[in-house]
């Protein structure tokens, strides 16, 4: 049996984190250049399967029914065991991953999708796009408490989406190539904790926090035909507008403060702080031209600075 290599790409919410998960619409897109990696391979001389998770300092090496019950890996391979209603032969796992983790770019919903779709190959099964987005749910479920279901959806069909839980996903074609920036604040928060937190907001202040829930969705919907027509910089204008809500949110930080207000000082026509936030990455959108500049403004208050293109519907 030859090995099976596949990949997932992170993504970016361009709008309505939180709000998502309020049923208010959201908007994310792929990150093709940033991705995870996965190979399977049959494993002849164990019967138990292995994962070996490839990092920078080197591999570490594990039996996959050694791994904590919630780990990603083996919360993903079990989801998928589940999901097909079979047992699966003995195999190898090799897992490498760029996205970095808990920043808002989808590294669990990633790493899931691509552990699933090594394994829909690895026992000769032809799975959907949205056959795995639904089976890597589950596992982000375990990850995440109750995630809205956005990060699995754009991960898995690699598409920009329009996002609204209990509706038909919407996928949305591109007008023009659209340029962004991504810096990390170098600030770590899991999401499902700063998603408590604005529960916690919520319940103690309904009135403000579900109104600015509400702006936040109205953003998402105005910025939909912005990316139809691929207009830039009005949705720059409604992305700093965003950030400004989850500002009033509680979910910045003063360092994603001064990333957004870096870009936009240099030239971005809108930023804000992607994913759940308290720390993770900002992203900006702009023009082209000014991607270097913008870039050389946020290296100096940035440990990660990453930009790609989000390229138009042929
Ligand atoms: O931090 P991320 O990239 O997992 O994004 C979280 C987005 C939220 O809306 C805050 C939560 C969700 O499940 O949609």
């Amino acid at each position: 049996m030859p090995a099976i290599s596949t990949s997932a790409p992170a993504k970016t919410i361009l709008f309505g984190e939180h709000a998502v998960v309020y049923g208010h619409p959201s908007i994310a897109i792929p990150i093709s250049s940033l991705c995870a990696k996965v190979i399977i391979q049959p494993s002849i001389t164990t019967n138990a399967s292995i994962a070996i998770l490839k990092n920078k300092a080197g591999d570490e090496e594990y039996k996959i029914s050694a791994l904590p019950e919630n780990s990603l890996t083996r919360g993903a391979i079990s989801e998928f065991e589940k999901a097909v209603g079979q047992p699966l032969p003995p195999f190898i796992v090799t897992i490498s991953s760029h996205i970095p983790i808990a920043a808002g770019l989808g590294s669990s919903a990633s790493v899931a999708v691509a552990i699933m779709r090594a394994l829909a190959g690895f026992i000769g099964m032809n799975l959907s796009d949205a056959e795995i987005s639904a089976i890597a749910f589950q596992s982000e479920k375990i990850q995440h408490g109750s995630p809205s279901g956005i990060d699995n959806s754009v991960v898995s069909f690699e598409k920009p989406v329009f996002f609204k839980k209990g509706f038909p996903l919407e996928f949305l074609a591109l007008g023009k190539a659209l340029h962004f920036i991504l810096a990390d604040s170098g600030e770590r928060a899991l999401t499902k904790d700063v998603v408590a937190a604005v529960r916690e907001s919520r319940l103690a202040k309904p009135a403000k926090i579900n109104m600015l829930l509400s702006k936040i969705g109205d953003l998402s919907t105005q910025a939909k035909s912005l990316i139809a027509s691929g207009n830039a910089f009005a949705l720059g204008k409604l992305m700093t507008e965003n950030h400004a809500h989850l500002k009033d949110l509680g979910v910045s930080t003063i360092t994603l403060d001064k990333l957004t207000e870096s870009a936009l000082q240099s030239g971005a026509f809108g930023a804000k702080l992607c994913g759940g936030g308290r720390g993770g990455f900002m992203v900006a959108i702009c023009k082209a031209q000014y991607q270097k500049k913008i870039t050389d403004e946020l290296e100096k208050i940035s440990p990660h600075v990453i930009s790609f293109k989000l390229k138009e519907e042929n």
